[in-house]
């Protein structure tokens, strides 16, 4: 992995991904390392983060290492009018590897084809984000002891949702059941469930969450992303389609995990903060070792 950029989840090969999830275990075990004192890692965040952006910044930080950037576009000279290729071209001067979020898909990989430094993406509109992806596999395999055999259930928007996209086509390298729930206008595009029928794995669809909940070993919720709508009123539609409340697991698995990439709106009740089943702020954390594993085995220290 080493001088490699992490574009699409596909970019790294299964045995590679479960490299870094056992590198991430090792820095959960000692997470303050002063490995990165001799690097500098550019954080370009042309879209809102607290999760990816701060996780990044924490692990470079626990391991010696200096970041430089900006966490809003309007801050940097892309303002006056500066393009994307210059602005990578520059900013590959100054760093050894550059972190960077946008809001149009494809804008990841173009920047790994200009940069002089390897690029991890961050999330590139509604196409991919995997390193949430890997700390998605990190979790589920620390809550469930293995990746195989799982039954998966994604609910939300499966259609703008960058995480979901990532982590099925990750989890299909693994024998799993994939429980797709969302509203019919927010299914999961036909290019992803592709991975799935390549692989001859079984998924089902529905519109009913209350039906999926007792199948899985991991309820994956997602956001129902406004600001991938054009038109507000196909938003107003659906934003309120699925909350999962706490006594609606009820019915779940013992060993069912919640996850959620976060933020969340509202398709969490805060009524299942407490439950020993809700897992998505440990999910969080987990983001601090599977990117301190990512960017010290791109930098070539691990
Ligand atoms: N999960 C995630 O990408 O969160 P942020 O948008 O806060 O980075």
């Amino acid at each position: 992995m080493k001088k490699r950029s992490l574009v699409s989840i596909n970019d790294y090969t299964k045995e590679e991904q479960l490299r870094i999830l056992d590198l991430a275990e090792e820095f959960e075990q000692q997470p303050t390392q002063k490995i990165l004192q001799d690097y500098v890692v550019a954080t370009l965040f042309f879209e809102p983060s607290t999760r990816t952006r701060l996780s990044f910044e924490s692990a470079v930080s626990r391991l010696g290492g200096k970041i430089v950037g900006f966490s809003e576009a309007s801050s940097s000279s892309v303002s006056k009018g500066e393009s994307l290729k210059d602005t990578i071209l520059t900013v590959s001067n100054y760093s050894d590897l550059i972190v960077m979020r946008h809001p149009k898909e494809g804008s990841a990989r173009f920047a790994s084809e200009v940069a002089t430094v390897p690029i991890i993406n961050a999330g590139d509109g509604a196409n991919q984000h995997p390193t949430q992806c890997l700390l998605d596999l990190y979790s589920i395999r620390k809550t469930q002891g293995k990746l195989d055999d799982l039954d998966i259930v994604f609910v939300g928007d499966l259609k703008y949702g960058r995480t979901v996209h990532s982590d099925v086509m990750a989890l299909v390298n693994f024998n799993v059941r994939f429980h797709f729930v969302s509203p019919p206008e927010l299914k999961l595009p036909s290019s992803v469930k592709k991975y799935i029928k390549d692989k001859n794995l079984e998924y089902y669809q529905y519109t009913d969450l209350n039906e999926a909940i007792p199948k899985g070993d991991i309820i994956y919720m997602t956001r129902i992303q406004r600001e991938r709508f054009s038109d507000p009123i196909e938003y107003e539609k659906v934003k309120n389609a699925y909350i999962l409340k706490n006594n609606m697991l009820k019915h779940s698995k013992e060993n069912v995990k919640v996850l959620h990439p976060l933020p969340r709106v509202n398709e969490i009740s805060l009524d299942v903060d407490d439950n020993p089943k809700a897992y998505y702020f440990q999910q969080a954390l987990n983001g601090v070792y599977v990117r301190q594993a990512l960017v010290a085995s791109i930098l070539g220290v691990k």
